[in-house]
């Protein structure tokens, strides 16, 4: 009897250790980009230091509090979201087309707020997105 509850305990406990892992192993969900982003090209130069500069300003303005310094996700206001915020650094994040950095970085979902309004010039937009991929390893 003894042994009985004992093997419960331990199942149990298992039970919920398997539960709290779940929620830190939480799978990135995909996004979904409507076929109109997907084929937009940055018109930009890689190495256009203009745009860099600008892009690089305005990632520190609107981005940065929750991206981090360098796009690795620890900025100040992501200890407060759940959300995976990526890591732009990561080769699996520079692999994306560049259409759908811009979806995700203008558009957004959820805790990724929409930047329509507050970054209107296609230029800028652009300017951050030429910046992201200046971050790459
Ligand atoms: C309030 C915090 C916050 C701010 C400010 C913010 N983001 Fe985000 N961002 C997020 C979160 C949270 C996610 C993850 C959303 C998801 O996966 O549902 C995200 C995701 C992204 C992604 C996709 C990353 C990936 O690998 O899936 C890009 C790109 C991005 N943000 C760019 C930007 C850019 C560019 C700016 C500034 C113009 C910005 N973000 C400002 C919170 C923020």
């Amino acid at each position: 009897m003894k042994k009985l509850k004992m093997s419960m305990m331990v199942s149990c406990a298992l039970v919920m250790l398997s539960f709290v892992l779940m929620s830190f192993v939480q799978e990135k969900k995909p996004w979904d980009v409507p076929a109109k982003y997907q084929s937009m090209t940055n018109p930009q130069a890689a190495d256009d230091a203009e745009m860099i500069k600008i892009g690089k300003m305005n990632y520190a303005r609107h981005c940065k509090s929750c991206h981090g310094n360098i796009g690795k996700g620890d900025g100040p206001k992501a200890r407060s979201i759940d959300a995976d915020l990526g890591d732009f650094t990561s080769a699996e994040f520079q692999a994306q087309k560049d259409g759908v950095i811009y979806y995700q970085s203008f558009i957004g979902r959820d805790d990724m707020p929409n930047f329509e309004k507050k970054i209107v010039d296609e230029e800028d937009r652009w300017a951050i997105v030429t910046y992201l991929r200046t971050l790459k390893k």
